[in-house]
């Protein structure tokens, strides 16, 4: 079987660990064309993605002038084929160096293009694109026209910031008090608050995962209703939805979107509106693999082996998310902070659940 070698980063947060996951769990099912030789990257040495890869390196923060030569020399050093990005904060900058990674390393770097990454990283151009196209969204404001916003819309109302992720300054307000609060708290932390109508009803939630083909058509499309704890999914519903995929599918192509992009919406009034997209492979990745539509392997046999492929059909799954721990022994600790590298790590994850 054909041996790819692809690196995955930030894999000390959930993204990574869930195309982790898909890698390995594709690897074990033996039904890809490729078997997956992971790299896991990360700055910190207690990022458990790195122990669970089968090669853990530490690198530079992304903010830091020598990032990109490191992946550079990552990528000749380990001849990747591909770069996972594990993060948001990543997304941007690995995207616009799309170009001089490919040109001087081969490594094609799975992102959508840069257009796409930007209107989904900010929640009002997100807005405006889906506005401008006529699709179904949550009405939204900037706070300078607040005023005509709160005569359509009454309390409550969303407040968000624009760039945010995983709910953090996610507010519902009741009144112009809590508005200029939630406003203040989103600006002190440095994010621009976005204003949306409130989409109510419990349990109306979901969250669909197209992959687009680099040829532009959608290859597989996967729903699930969830709920959330701290900004993740915690029960999900992977089901049919088919009206909801339907929606989302249209999104993408709209957008334009490449590889694997991420729609949410909530059902307002037997519709469903958008108010998010995420531009990358979603923290519920994982779930959808177990499902039967594994998105890094699909992308990735797509962009880089330039295969064909449309997967359709899925199973029905309830998923319970719980926590889990992975263990290692203070020497392989010690030796990776030393070293800045680990290999074939002895970690273990106890069958005890
Ligand atoms: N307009 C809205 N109406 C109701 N709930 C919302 C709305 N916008 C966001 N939420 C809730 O807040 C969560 C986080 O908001 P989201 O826009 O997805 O931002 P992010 O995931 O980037 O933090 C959503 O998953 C949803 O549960
Ligand atoms: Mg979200």
């Amino acid at each position: 079987m054909k041996k790819s070698n692809v690196l995955v980063t930030a894999s000390g947060g959930i993204v990574a660990q869930g195309i982790i996951k898909c890698l390995k769990l594709s690897n074990k099912q033996k039904k890809s064309s490729t078997n997956y030789k992971i790299i896991a990257a990360d700055v910190n040495a207690k990022a458990p993605g790195l122990y669970r890869a089968d090669i853990g390196i530490l690198v530079p923060p992304v903010t830091d002038t020598h990032y990109l030569d490191f992946i550079i020399k990552t990528c000749v050093a380990k001849k990747i084929d591909a770069i996972f990005i594990g993060s948001d904060e990543e997304l941007v900058p690995l995207t616009m160096a799309k170009r001089e990674i490919e040109n001087k390393t081969g490594t094609i770097v799975i992102s959508n293009p840069i257009d796409v990454v930007l209107k989904s990283g900010d929640k009002w151009k997100t807005y405006e694109f889906l506005k401008k196209n006529g699709l179904p969204c949550a009405d939204s404001s900037l706070p300078q026209d607040q005023d005509e916003f709160l005569k359509e819309h009454k309390f409550p109302i969303v407040v968000k910031p624009r760039e945010g992720h995983g709910s953090l300054h996610f507010y519902l307000v009741n009144n112009t008090k809590e508005l200029d609060n939630a406003e203040n708290s989103i600006r002190n932390s440095g994010w621009r608050p976005l204003l949306q109508e409130y989409l109510d009803g419990k349990d109306s939630e979901f969250t669909t995962g197209v992959t687009v083909s680099n040829d532009g058509k959608v290859m597989s499309s996967i729903s699930m209703k969830k709920t959330l704890k701290s900004g993740q999914t915690y029960k999900a519903f992977i089901d049919n939805y088919k009206d909801i995929r339907k929606s989302a599918e249209q999104v993408t192509l709209k957008i334009g979107a490449r590889g694997a992009i991420n729609i949410q919406a909530k059902m307002a009034k037997g519709k469903p509106k958008i108010f998010e997209i995420n531009a990358r492979f979603s923290a519920t990745t994982p779930l959808r693999a177990v499902a039967g539509i594994n998105e890094p392997d699909i992308v990735f046999r797509n962009m880089i082996l330039g295969e064909k492929i449309n997967m359709k059909e899925y199973k029905r799954l309830v998923c319970m998310r719980y926590w889990n721990e992975v263990y290692i022994p203070y020497s392989t600790y010690k030796k990776t902070e030393r070293d800045k590298k680990t290999e074939r790590s002895n970690s273990f994850i106890p069958d005890y659940f």
